[in-house]
């Protein structure tokens, strides 16, 4: 990790591009306005990351909010880090144009990073044994893009051990990043060793547990005894594994909030409170049964 000017950490992937470790989620954002409002605080108090995807169907709006905003700040493309995702519904044959597709909503001409969102093919059964080929042949047109430069980095989304070893088995680019549910109800240990120990960077969703974290007692406690916020305890519990996190928030006030995390240390057994009990919560999707 090395420190970004005075705004932020990043994090160097295993293809040497830099990666922001925070960056603002849009999932449920929609709409001109809100996008708007929501990255015009971003971009103002140093986000420098958004995080879309194909379903979101915030692609478009997303772009116009940048290509509006950026002059603003006297900022360019290249100062900003865009990932999208592959929607399942395009996994398989689909895969090379669906990516072309959401760059030309964006209005923008390169992904900095591109993740295959689901490794289960939408319409298919989880347990329907196509859904590996299908992984494997939008992985082979990611690569294309990716060689061609159209795309800075690859990824994947949801993938366990499992899906994740059989990619590392077949491909010619191994993924730079996975993208995972993760906050302290999900720590998911040792998927993260696992990570750290072939080179992928893991980085966060729900780290607010889509909010529902924010009320827990033990997290309120910690975030009382810094004078902070708890969701900046949940945000900083990620970041110092090393993990990245793309909370998303819609009022400048939360954007703002969730940024100003930098300067926060948590104690080992502060943060290991946080786990509570053991038992797992998940918020999102499980992609455990997916063959
Ligand atoms: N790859 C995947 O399958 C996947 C799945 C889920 C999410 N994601 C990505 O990860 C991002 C984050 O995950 P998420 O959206 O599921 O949930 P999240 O970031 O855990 O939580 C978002 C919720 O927390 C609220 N919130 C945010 N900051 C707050 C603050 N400072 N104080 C109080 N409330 C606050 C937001 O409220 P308001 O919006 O009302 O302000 C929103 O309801 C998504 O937006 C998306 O980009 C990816």
């Amino acid at each position: 990790m090395e420190q970004h000017g005075v705004l932020q950490q990043t994090v160097t992937l295993n293809n040497g591009v830099t990666m922001p470790l925070l960056g603002l989620g849009t999932f449920r954002l929609k709409g001109l306005e809100n996008l708007t409002r929501a990255v015009d605080a971003a971009l103002e108090c140093g986000y420098r990351s958004f995080d879309t995807a194909s379903v979101y169907r915030n692609e478009g709006d997303l772009g116009q909010a940048l290509h509006q905003l950026l002059p603003k700040y006297g900022l360019r493309r290249s100062d900003i880090f865009i990932t999208s995702k592959l929607s399942p519904a395009d996994l398989g044959e689909g895969a090379g144009k669906a990516c072309l597709r959401s760059l030309t909503e964006l209005g923008c001409d390169y992904f900095d990073l591109y993740l295959i969102h689901w490794p289960g093919k939408q319409g298919w059964r989880s347990d329907d044994s196509r859904n590996r080929a299908a992984r494997e042949e939008s992985w082979k047109a990611m690569e294309d893009l990716y060689q061609s430069g159209t795309i800075k980095a690859l990824g994947v989304s949801n993938y366990t051990e499992t899906h994740l070893s059989q990619l590392l088995g077949s491909c010619r680019v191994p993924p730079a990043v996975l993208q995972v549910e993760f906050h302290p109800l999900l720590p998911q240990a040792a998927l993260l060793s696992w990570c750290k120990r072939n080179g992928i960077h893991l980085q966060a969703y729900s780290s607010l547990g889509c909010g529902d974290l924010l009320e827990k007692e033990e997290v309120k406690k910690v975030a009382n005894v810094y004078g902070c916020t708890p969701s900046q305890i949940l945000l900083k519990w990620a970041l110092r594994q090393g993990v990245g996190v793309i909370p998303k928030a819609s009022a400048p006030e939360r954007i703002t909030e969730n940024f100003r995390v930098w300067d926060l240390e948590l104690t080992n057994s502060e943060a290991e409170d946080l786990n509570g009990d053991g038992t797992e919560k998940r918020y999102c999707w499980d992609p455990t049964g997916v063959a």
